[in-house]
């Protein structure tokens, strides 16, 4: 998959004809608490995004949700004009709404008004990837995706959209999307802890498709078990650079966006995720995808990545 050389961690994959980094940035956490509104501090978030491209990365996950409209306006500011290299994977099919909440926008005239949305917030012609957002703050739900996808196929034939990718998807949506057209990505929640989707993520690597956690730290409930804190320990490492590492080993077709508004954080993560882990380290953190060992969180809330974080 590689096709230019990368020093970071798990090289590269090609989205369709784009080449990434797998290591890539989530902007999400950029924007005010809840996802709401402007970050506290407005230079420490342009700086988190130009060092991401400082580092190398070429991947930035985003949706004029997040704010709404404060990522993509931040990812503009720190970064436009962008480097040919990068690429920015956006969303539609979620709006906010006054409390916070995320109510679905899937009529044909909400994608097409998101998607000139988030044309004009991040100053773009084309919008290299857009994932067509399913399922609701539970998780997937089952459904046709059929009219909103159509109308995403419809906008890549007007040269709007590059490439197509679906989130928060069924197996069976995924499937249903691509009988409709070809997809590059599945952006789906999924971590250590959290392994749902592992019989699709050996599929779509079959098919060169790629998949793309969500919540890979554990989101809103950063990842905490004995087992990832032993492992870091004994590389001398830390969990969240441990928990990085397992998704690049799980799959080649799994692209990291880690959030971050720290970039210290970002740095560490970028150095961390490539650890190389052994089978003795493998078979210790595979014990808490299956459930030996709960996350100190999950515990607490019945759950990772609990209704109130998710989005
Ligand atoms: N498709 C969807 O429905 C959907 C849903 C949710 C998210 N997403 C995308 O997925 C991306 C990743 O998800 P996420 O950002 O919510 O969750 P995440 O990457 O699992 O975790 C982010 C959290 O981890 C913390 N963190 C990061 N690096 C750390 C480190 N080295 N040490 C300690 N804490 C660290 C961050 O805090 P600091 O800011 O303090 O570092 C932040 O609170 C988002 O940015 C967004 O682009 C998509």
């Amino acid at each position: 998959m590689s096709t230019f050389p990368t020093s970071l961690p798990g090289g590269t994959w090609t989205l369709g004809d784009l080449t990434v980094t797998r290591f890539g940035y989530g902007a999400m956490q950029l924007a005010g608490p809840g996802v709401m509104g402007p970050p506290a501090d407005h230079d420490g978030a342009l700086a988190v995004l130009r060092e991401a491209v400082g580092l190398g990365i070429t991947h930035i996950d985003t949706s004029d949700a997040y704010g709404p409209r404060v990522t993509n306006r931040l990812i503009r500011e720190a970064l436009h004009p962008y480097p040919e290299t990068l690429h920015i994977v956006t969303k539609v099919g979620a709006i906010r709404d006054e409390q916070g909440g995320w109510p679905p926008a899937r009529r044909p005239e909400d994608v097409r008004r998101a998607v000139l949305d988030n044309l004009e917030a991040l100053g773009l012609d084309t919008l290299d990837v857009v994932n067509l957002r399913l399922g609701d703050a539970r998780g997937p739900r089952p459904g046709s995706l059929a009219e909103p996808f159509e109308t995403l196929v419809e906008l890549q034939r007007q040269g709007l959209v590059r490439h197509l990718g679906v989130s928060n998807a069924t197996a069976g949506q995924v499937a249903e999307a691509r009988s409709i057209a070809p997809i590059v990505c599945v952006q789906n929640m999924y971590n250590l802890a959290h392994r749902q989707d592992d019989e699709l993520i050996d599929e779509l690597a079959r098919q060169d498709i790629a998949y793309v956690p969500f919540f890979p730290l554990g989101g809103f409930s950063p990842l905490q078990s004995s087992a990832l804190t032993a492992v870091a320990a004994r590389l001398d490492s830390t969990p969240m650079s441990v928990a990085l590492a397992w998704l690049l080993h799980r799959s080649p077709n799994i692209l990291l966006i880690p959030g971050t508004s720290s970039v210290a954080h970002l740095r560490e993560n970028v150095a961390g995720a490539g650890l190389s882990l052994s089978g003795e380290d493998l078979a210790e953190l595979d014990q808490i995808g299956r459930g030996q060992h709960q996350t100190a969180r999950s515990a607490q809330a019945g759950g990772m990545g609990g209704d109130s974080g998710r989005t």
